[in-house]
């Protein structure tokens, strides 16, 4: 397995306050410390980062756009040698962020957008689509490049076919299918019938010859679930901690194959999947 010196990819969970409480969130609500990075803090990381050569930076969160010196931290993570992206709920976004966007050369403004109205503001909150796709329109007018993320639920599971049909129309090029981890939503959808939606979308987008590229979330793997993982990625949570992993876990995954366990509850699938055991907890 190839080992690098130095992780590729850099995320900073600036904040894990939110102005939203998604049903879902793994990121709020849970025991954070009170201590968040310093503006000096984050800029130290951001230098460091371009120290070890990392190729791309995400700014996430929680939302990010809620820090204060969020503005201060985008311009100076931009002057350096790395691509710059930008996790966020979408709903701070105005214009004058769009304009520091554009100034700053953001490489890509990831959008969380969980299914069409009914669905997305059952798990995002009511108003929470119409702000979203607003602002969506207005980015994308601007040629700001966005990239999309859909959290399957029991609820759009059937409105996945037609948001491929929209984002598409729209020209996104990047969408992530996300599943939801943890137990923060009583009954949500299995693993299986997850994996059955992003094999049916894969096959539209296929035959279709369509534009668009359709990702699994990190804890999900077509192949070698290991090269995937190691060494890839660094994540500092807000009060500075540094982990590798979504999980905070930082070695020893153990990733489960799906066909395995598919063979209990008789499921047929194209490929093999790996879960990492963490997201099945
Ligand atoms: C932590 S948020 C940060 C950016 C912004 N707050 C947002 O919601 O897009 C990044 C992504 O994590 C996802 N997320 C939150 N809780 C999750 C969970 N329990 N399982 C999987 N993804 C989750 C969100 O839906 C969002 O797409
Ligand atoms: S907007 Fe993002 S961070 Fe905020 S509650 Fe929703 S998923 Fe969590």
């Amino acid at each position: 397995m190839k080992k690098y010196k130095s992780p590729l990819y850099g995320c900073i969970d600036l904040t894990y306050d939110c102005n939203l409480s998604c049903k879902h969130c793994v990121f709020i609500n849970n025991d954070i410390s009170e201590k968040k990075l310093t503006t000096k803090e984050v800029k130290h990381i951001l230098d460091d980062f371009e120290e070890k050569k990392l190729i791309g930076v995400q700014l996430s969160g929680g939302e990010p756009l809620l820090r204060k010196d969020f503005i201060e931290i985008l311009q100076y993570a931009s002057k350096k040698k790395y691509a710059v992206s930008i996790a966020t709920n979408g709903t701070l976004i105005n214009d004058s962020i769009i304009e520091e966007f554009k100034k700053c050369n953001v490489k890509n403004v990831q959008l969380s957008i969980d299914g069409f109205e009914k669905s997305n503001d059952f798990l995002r909150g009511e108003g929470t689509f119409k702000k979203i796709t607003n602002i969506l329109d207005k980015l994308v007018n601007e040629d700001i490049p966005v990239s999309i993320v859909t959290m399957i639920t029991k609820q759009n599971i059937n409105e996945i076919e037609y948001m491929l049909k929209y984002l598409k129309d729209i020209k996104i090029l990047y969408w992530r299918l996300q599943y939801i981890l943890g137990n923060k939503i009583m009954d949500s959808l299995n693993i299986f019938d997850y994996i059955n939606v992003y094999e049916k979308i894969k096959k539209i987008i296929d035959a279709d010859k369509l534009p668009i590229n359709i990702m699994m979330p990190c804890y999900i793997h077509e192949k070698n679930p290991k090269q995937s993982c190691d060494n890839l990625l660094i994540n500092i949570t807000e009060d500075g901690s540094i982990s590798n992993c979504f999980f905070n876990n930082t070695q020893n995954y153990e990733f489960v194959s799906l066909k395995s366990l598919s063979k209990e509850v008789n499921y047929q699938f194209e490929n093999d999947y790996y879960i990492c055991s963490k997201a099945l907890d």
